[in-house]
């Protein structure tokens, strides 16, 4: 009896211990090589990864690493997965049944931000349909207790997010959103979400505080019902579960795939935001939110890397952790 209590002491704070992830995006001409970027995870004691490019190479890195992955569906792939069953096989085959059990598989994302209201509309219909073939050839490996099949979705889809209880899909995201929920509902899987309060602030400053989105507010600034918000990374989470629980996704998980703040290239973007806005969200996601007390907030920080060849806002090449170099650019522990 004592020797089993012992064990379970030893072996609890480990189970309960579960580090946060860091996205692994590869948009850069001076980066590390694959295998330099897994030995730098593990030697930060960071236990996950999401990857978007199917780098074999990292794949191939990840062999016997332990680290738990996100491997993303490319968009430009949505759509010969979801007209062609034998493709899906075949992408399951080449990335995940090559590497399968050397990489520990978590979630497949099928697409990434799939938006009918931005440049990705194109995308809309391929989405569940690629869900739907990826799953089967999950489903015909054995796979599908072990390798989820998910989207990673953003708070672009919800509207009314103010207050939280009001979050919604907008008229035309949820026509396209319901079905995927139910898909998730129905194969226990979750919702995968990047949540950014960096991009609610820059876009609202006015009647957004600056501390409200760094998690330093000194106190409640919103009342929603029973709900007290002190940070809007808690609120725009809410707000995406708000809008899951109207098309019947109660009880869906829903897992932060990014979020993260840039250091340099537009507004309230500094090393000192960055730094406080990431160390305050590493330790705010070991409990829950509002809405759903308790449990830790399974995250994914944008990203490892600073990528000098991310298209668009200039703050996009100033999301890294890390400097090319591997020297990391603020002082956090991941774990
Ligand atoms: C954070 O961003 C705000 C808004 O742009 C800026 O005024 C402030 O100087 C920044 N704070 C630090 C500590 O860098």
């Amino acid at each position: 009896m004592v020797s089993i209590l012992l064990l379970l002491g030893l072996l609890l704070p480990a189970i309960g211990a579960q580090s946060v992830g860091v996205c692994n995006g590869r948009l850069g001409d001076n980066l590390p090589s694959e295998q330099e970027v897994v030995d730098l995870y593990r030697a930060n004691g960071i236990g996950r990864m999401r990857i978007y490019d199917l780098n074999q190479a990292t794949l191939q890195a990840l062999r016997g690493s332990n680290i738990e992955l996100i491997l993303d569906v490319p968009n430009s792939d949505l759509q010969t997965l979801a007209s062609d069953a034998s493709a899906a096989t075949q992408w399951v085959q080449n990335n995940v049944r090559n590497y399968f059990p050397d990489v520990k598989f978590r979630y497949i994302s099928v697409g990434n931000e799939v938006d009918p209201n931005s440049g990705t509309a194109q995308f809309v219909p391929f989405v569940l349909p690629a869900m739907q073939n990826i799953y089967k050839a999950i489903a015909a490996a054995g796979l599908q207790d072990q390798i989820k099949v998910s989207t990673a979705t953003y708070s672009a889809l919800v509207s009314d997010s103010y207050p939280p209880s009001q979050g919604n899909f907008k008229d035309n995201a949820r026509s396209f959103m319901e079905p995927i929920i139910g898909f998730l509902v129905n194969n226990r899987s979750p919702l995968l979400a990047n949540i950014y309060p960096y991009f609610g602030y820059i876009g609202d400053p006015v009647n957004i505080q600056l501390p409200y989105a760094l998690f330093t507010a000194p106190g409640v600034v919103v009342e929603d019902n029973s709900y007290q918000y002190s940070n809007l990374f808690d609120a725009m989470l809410d707000a995406m579960y708000s809008a899951v629980e109207k098309v019947g996704g109660q009880g869906l998980e829903i897992v932060v795939s990014e979020s993260g703040w840039p250091s340099e290239g537009g507004n309230a973007a500094t090393m000192d935001n960055a730094s406080t806005y990431y160390r305050n969200l590493i330790n705010h996601v070991k409990g829950g939110t509002p809405k759903k007390p308790g449990n830790a907030i399974e995250t994914y920080l944008f990203a490892m890397f600073d990528e000098n060849l991310k298209p668009n806002a200039e703050t996009e090449k100033h999301f890294g952790l890390f400097y090319p170099n591997k020297q990391p650019k603020y002082q956090v522990t991941f774990n």
